[in-house]
């Protein structure tokens, strides 16, 4: 029963990107990063400016991402980062405390999970819940989980992969792995280390990711030239990098999400499978972002796979309408 006065944020926190969503309206949408002062633990920026400050600053101050693949890895940050994060959204004094529902990777340990749970309390909230992000997602592109029929999902975040077949209102099979974009990132840092003897850092890798890169060849090559360091001289040295040269590097980890999506399957039921195969595979995250990956994964998995329209916001979405379908996910809803 939604109440006058308590207002329902969907949180999701991730390794990259921290969302949150009150009603149908993105509030934040901000990178997961918290610059601090090394010596007192105390925020000196978050977010967006934050990040700007990643290896441009002195070492009194350190730039972090307080989660690692999807979990909390720096406790006390995470937690004053989502309570300065939910204050800005529900007002500083907080006369009404909101509800609000977390996300967390699917199949994580109840460690884990707890620490999710703390740091929630942390931000002062009336209730605090948490729902498994592919469930969350598929509910934010309104995917028919309701039904009996099967749904699958890629969750490709950051700092996580995350494959799963949902009916019922409940996650049927799923498997998370602790590698993603991030992970894609290192990948072109290696590639462009052994191929040219050049060492770049992630944010440029990033870059080269996003701007030139693809899962497939492209019919348009582009180009992109980047400053590194020479592997043996130290001495700065651009390097230009084409399309092809990110193809190449991003086939491994792309590999290693192939063989989880189709372990996820073959633990699927048979009937699940012929819905699948009719409604194709929804396809979310940022990495979901990738020029061609739906291409990549159609031809890989053999099953029609898809980008969202909203790839980065769905599971904060999702999360958002999980709090008005409690009842109804109850099951799937992880126990704090
Ligand atoms: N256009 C794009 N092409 C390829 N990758 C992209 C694009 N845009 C964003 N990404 C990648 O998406 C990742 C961030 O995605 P997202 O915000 O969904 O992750 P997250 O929710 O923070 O992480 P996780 O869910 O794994 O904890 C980053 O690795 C980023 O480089
Ligand atoms: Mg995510």
């Amino acid at each position: 029963m939604p109440s006058l006065f308590t207002r329902e944020l969907g949180i999701d926190l991730g390794t990259c990107n921290t969302v949150i969503v009150e009603g149908n309206q993105v509030m934040v949408d901000e990178p997961t990063v918290v610059a601090i002062v090394v010596n007192e633990q105390k925020i000196v920026e978050t977010g967006k400016a934050a990040r700007d400050m990643y290896g441009r600053v002195s070492d009194t101050i350190e730039v972090v991402r307080p989660l690692r693949n999807g979990v909390i890895a720096e406790y006390e940050i995470t937690e004053k980062l989502l309570k300065r994060m939910v204050r800005n959204v529900a007002g500083a004094m907080m006369l009404f405390p909101p509800r609000i529902m977390l996300t967390a990777p699917y199949g994580i340990t109840s460690v884990e999970s707890r620490a999710v749970h703390e740091a929630g309390l942390g931000a002062g909230p009336r209730e605090v819940y948490i729902v498994p992000q592919p469930l969350a997602a598929a509910l934010g592109v309104d995917l028919p989980i309701m039904t009996p029929s099967g749904n699958m999902i890629l969750l490709l975040g950051g700092g996580t992969f995350q494959a799963a077949v949902l009916a019922m209102n409940d996650v049927v099979r799923a498997e998370t792995l602790r590698t993603g974009g991030l992970r894609m990132d290192d990948a072109i840092i290696d590639y462009v280390r052994k191929k040219y003897g050049v060492i770049i850092g992630q944010p440029t890798a990033e870059q080269l990711k996003i701007k030139i890169g693809a899962a497939v060849p492209q019919e348009i090559q582009q180009t992109m030239e980047v400053q590194g360091q020479d592997q043996v001289t130290g001495l700065p040295r651009p390097v230009a990098l084409t399309t092809d040269d990110i193809v190449d590097a991003l086939q491994e980890p792309l590999q290693e999400l192939v063989n989880c999506a189709r372990r996820v399957l073959e633990r699927t039921p048979p009937e699940l499978i012929a819905d699948i195969i009719d409604r194709g595979v929804a396809l979310c995250g940022g990495v979901a972002l990738t020029r061609g990956i739906d291409k990549y994964l159609t031809k890989a998995l053999g099953i029609p796979a898809y980008q969202v329209d909203n790839p980065t916001t769905c599971t904060a979405e999702g999360a958002a309408r999980a709090l008005g379908m409690r009842a109804a996910l109850s099951r799937s809803l992880m126990p704090t």
